[in-house]
């Protein structure tokens, strides 16, 4: 959406408030032993404090409040009672809610407890990215310059981004124009930033990956050649200058 008055900021606003505060309070909540679905019935809880629903469920039926995906798993993880939490892991929740109307979206990577596994710095590599992306953006700015940003710094650092997964307009639906936000540059792509409109950049940094297949419970993404994913994700207004990040409050590059 583009805002063009003063409460269409402030409903934003508040729906980025539910969705950020949401998903920092789910990562802290998080704890080796604990199952998938009860992070997700925790999180849904602070989403109805809010009076925010589901975005994912309200948008595609999704069977959870939140996506919580572990390890191998991408994205678009279905909460289940059978997927407990373990120390090291690598967790990404996605939050994303309707609230009067207008949808904001966040998202975060992180490793559960000690990292045991060593997903610290592909983690680190998506926040940075993320932020360095972020600030690039302003009105004018071509979205695939944006996408070669995102891949240039991956490669720099030894990583590959997914070419199928890509940030998205969102306001008043959770995936609106511009549709696609790539993380490379997509030469078939000559739209750009608009000053004032509301967009989700999210990172998608992999290890091995370039494409994200969806598994047999028709939610759940992997890699097409295995291997983890980072995925920070905020949604901004773009300006002439620094853009405001409205899920600031996440606390991601914290
Ligand atoms: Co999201
Ligand atoms: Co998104």
């Amino acid at each position: 959406m583009s805002i063009t008055k003063e409460a269409e900021l402030i409903a934003m606003k508040k729906a980025s408030e539910a969705v950020a505060s949401t998903l920092k309070a789910m990562t802290a909540f998080a704890k080796p032993g604990m199952t998938t679905k009860e992070l997700d019935e925790y999180g849904a809880k602070l989403l109805l404090k809010f009076g925010a629903k589901s975005a994912p469920y309200v948008t595609y039926d999704f069977p959870g409040w939140t996506c919580i995906s572990v390890n191998n798993e991408f994205c678009h993880g279905i909460p289940s009672e059978h997927k407990i939490l373990q120390e090291g892991d690598l967790i990404n929740i996605d939050v994303s809610a309707e609230l009067d109307g207008y949808f904001s979206d966040n998202g975060n990577s992180f490793v559960l407890g000690k990292d045991i596994h060593q997903h610290q710095p592909l983690i680190d590599a998506s926040k940075a990215i993320l932020h360095k992306a972020i600030h690039a953006i302003k009105g004018g700015v071509k979205i695939s310059d944006i996408g070669n940003l995102i891949e240039t710094e991956a490669r720099k650092r030894g990583y590959k981004v997914i070419k199928n997964l890509t940030g998205h307009g969102v306001g008043r639906s959770l995936h609106e124009e511009p549709n696609e936000i790539a993380n490379y540059r997509d030469k078939n792509n000559p739209a750009r930033f608009r000053k004032n409109s509301v967009v989700a950049i999210e990172t998608f940094i992999t290890t091995n990956s370039t494409y994200a297949e969806t598994t047999n419970d028709g939610w759940t993404m992997v890699g097409n050649k295995g291997g983890f994913m980072a995925q920070h994700e905020h949604t901004i207004v773009v300006t002439d200058g620094e853009p405001m990040i409205l899920t600031g409050m996440n606390g991601i590059w914290n």
